[in-house]
Order: structure tokens, then C-alpha cells, then sequence
């Protein structure tokens, strides 16, 4: 099976879905980083931001591969490593932006739909629930209070220059865009992990896995 896990930054996503996919013995897929990647070669290129057309054929032209290991996660486009350089507030910003573009979206969601073959895969992002992977059955949103959310990128090294305020910025327009916009699946089980440690939410995720048949062969 696929199990997604959706929900905004600072919400425990990446932790939570690599150590559940190291619980499992599954993959693990950050799409977030898919888009980043978009993002990074267009600020790169000195494409348009605003020029859906030329970011979409920027996303076709890539190659990207994914390195499924939850242990290290990686990303590689056109065979080069970005590293740290996805991480910026600059390409976090960007990746916002590239992310409203349908003609991106459509790229992308097909090659996270085609990592997804063979299942046994732990996919994080914003619509891995509602349109990448709709038939999972095991589907969890993560929210955090926004000052815990905040003050987790701050710990995590990832609000050095980004802002509070652009988190906030960058949540409401992946929340308010027209495809794919921030929300949880009808059958999403949300968490509030504002007050809960990194392993007990992937203890409860675990077991809600398990008692829809994942984590054995499925
Ligand atoms: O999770 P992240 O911060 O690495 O995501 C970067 C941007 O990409 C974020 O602004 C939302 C967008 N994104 C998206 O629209 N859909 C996804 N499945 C994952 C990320």
C-alpha cells in the first residue's frame, strides 16, 4: 500500500514519515523536494516565476531520481545532487510559487504516482491524499499550532532566514491556490501534533497502518 501523509510546514511530516517508513520496511517519497527541485533550476536558469508555460517545459525537460531510502532520502536532477541548496528560504519561497502551476503539477504527479507502483511506499506533501494517491487507505494529515510549527523549522535549522511570517505566506497560498490546494481527504485522519513527540505519533500512525493491512507484505 501507499500511505500518505499531507499537512503544512513544521507540522512533524518528514520526521514522522521517514521514521514510519523505517518502521515499516517501506519507501519514502518527500514530493515537496520535487517541487523544490523546479524551483531551484528555474531560479537557476533565470526562468519566469511567473510563466506557467516555460515552468511547466522546465518540469518535463528535468530528469529527477528519487532515492527512496528513508535512512537517506535523496533527490538527483539531471544527474546532479542539489544538496542543501533545496533547503534555502529562496528556493522555498520559489517552490510555492511553482507549486500553483496545473501544467507542474501534472508533470510531477505522474512521476509520483509511477514511484508508487509496487506500493510499500510512505509519500509526504500537500496532495499526496486528495489527487496523487486518492485510492490509499491509510491517508493522515498533520497540523501543528502555527507558533510549534514555527518554532520547529527554527530548531531544525530550516527558518534561518525564512521568515515566520513568509511560513505563513507560503501556507496560505499552497492552502488557496486552485489545483490542489492544502487540505485534508474526507478519510484523512488529522493529528494535532502540537503537544505530541515525534514517536508517538508514529506509534498511532503505525497502528492505524497496520489494522488496514500495511507494514505485513501489503
Ligand atoms: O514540503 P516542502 O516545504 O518541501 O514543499 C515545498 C513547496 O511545494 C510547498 O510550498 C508546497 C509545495 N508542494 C505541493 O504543492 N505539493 C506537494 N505534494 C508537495 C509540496
Amino acid at each position: 500500500m501507499v500511505v500518505t501523509i499531507d499537512g503544512p510546514a513544521g507540522a512533524g511530516k518528514s520526521t514522522v514519515a521517514r521514521e514510519l517508513a523505517r518502521r515499516l520496511g517501506y519507501r519514502y517519497l518527500d514530493t515537496g523536494a520535487m517541487y523544490r527541485a523546479v524551483a531551484w533550476r528555474a531560479l537557476r536558469e533565470g526562468v519566469d516565476l511567473r510563466d506557467g508555460e516555460a515552468l511547466a517545459k522546465l518540469a518535463e525537460r528535468l530528469s529527477m531520481t528519487v532515492e527512496p531510502d528513508p535512512d537517506a532520502p535523496g533527490l538527483r536532477v539531471d544527474g546532479e545532487d542539489p544538496g542543501e541548496a533545496l533547503r534555502g528560504p529562496e528556493v522555498a519561497d520559489a517552490a510555492s510559487a511553482v507549486a500553483t502551476v496545473s501544467g507542474v503539477r501534472r508533470v510531477l504527479v505522474a512521476r509520483q504516482r509511477a514511484l508508487g507502483d509496487g506500493g510499500r511506499l510512505v509519500a509526504e506533501g500537500r496532495d499526496v491524499g486528495t489527487v496523487v494517491f486518492p485510492e490509499s487507505p491509510a491517508k493522515f494529515f498533520l497540523t501543528a499550532e502555527p507558533g510549534v510549527r514555527a518554532a520547529r523549522r527554527i530548531r531544525e535549522g530550516k527558518l534561518r532566514a525564512e521568515t515566520t511570517r513568509a511560513m505563513a505566506a507560503r501556507d496560505r497560498r499552497d492552502e488557496r491556490r486552485s489545483d490542489s490546494p492544502l487540505k485534508p481527504a474526507p478519510d484523512a485522519l488529522v493529528v494535532d501534533t502540537s503537544r505530541m513527540k515525534p514517536g508517538e505519533v508514529v506509534d498511532l500512525l503505525a497502528s492505524r497502518v497496520r489494522e488496514r493491512g500495511g507494514g505485513g507484505g501489503a
